[in-house]
């Protein structure tokens, strides 16, 4: 996606080891015209694929998501990495585990918020090592439902992450695809 590329070449900064911060209109500030731009995107890729329901991972992923959702008259429901003290034991939980973080832990959907009926959209700003996404996967299909596609704002090719979705056969829609992460140079794949 166009605009979203020319975003990241313009706002994004290249830290050391791969990692592109970009808290001027994703993870921190968040740009609501960008994000309406994106799920307008997401939604003309994925033409024809049911969708009853966005399922995302807080924080970063729930502001793209709730566009989209609103793009299908759908309700978004996000994964919470901590258990809220109003969530009782009634729910789905998958452990992943963070290369970068090093740490593992326990995402957690209430099972009122996903049936088997459900036709689910995957939405995450990074695509990374994918295991928040696998763990995402696990979540929706222990509550029966199918994920319908994976929809990734920014996809890091160059980690492992797409591979494993590929080799799973998801149906994966990156807006940005970034091969080459330099701090002079960024480099984009194009279908
Ligand atoms: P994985 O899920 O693909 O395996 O991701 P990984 O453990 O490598 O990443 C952990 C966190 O770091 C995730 O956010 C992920 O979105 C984010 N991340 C990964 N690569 C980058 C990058 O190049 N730039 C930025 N800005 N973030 C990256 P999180 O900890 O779940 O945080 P939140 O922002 O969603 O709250
Ligand atoms: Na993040
Ligand atoms: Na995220």
């Amino acid at each position: 996606m166009r605009l979203l590329e020319e975003r990241i070449v313009q706002d994004g900064l290249v830290l050391g080891s791969g990692v592109l911060k970009v808290d001027t209109f994703l993870n921190h500030q968040i740009d609501p015209q960008l994000m309406e731009e994106m799920a307008i995107e997401w939604k003309k890729r994925l033409e024809g694929v049911p969708v009853t329901k966005i399922v995302t991972i807080e924080s970063s992923g729930i502001a793209p998501a709730l566009m989209l959702a609103k793009l299908y008259g759908v309700e978004m429901v996000f994964a919470r990495k901590q258990k809220s003290i109003t969530m009782d034991d009634s729910v789905y939980t998958a452990d992943v585990y963070s290369f970068t973080k090093q740490v593992s832990r326990t995402v957690t959907i209430s099972k009122q918020f996903l049936s088997s009926d459900d036709h689910v959209v995957l939405v995450d700003d990074f695509l990374a090592n994918g295991e928040a996404a696998l763990g995402l996967c696990d979540v929706v299909e222990q509550a029966g439902a199918s994920v319908s596609a994976i929809a990734i704002v920014i996809e890091k090719s160059f980690q492992p992450g797409r591979k494993k979705l590929d080799d799973r056969n998801y149906h994966v829609e990156s807006l940005a695809r970034i091969e080459t992460l330099e701090m002079d140079h960024i480099e984009f794949i194009h279908e």
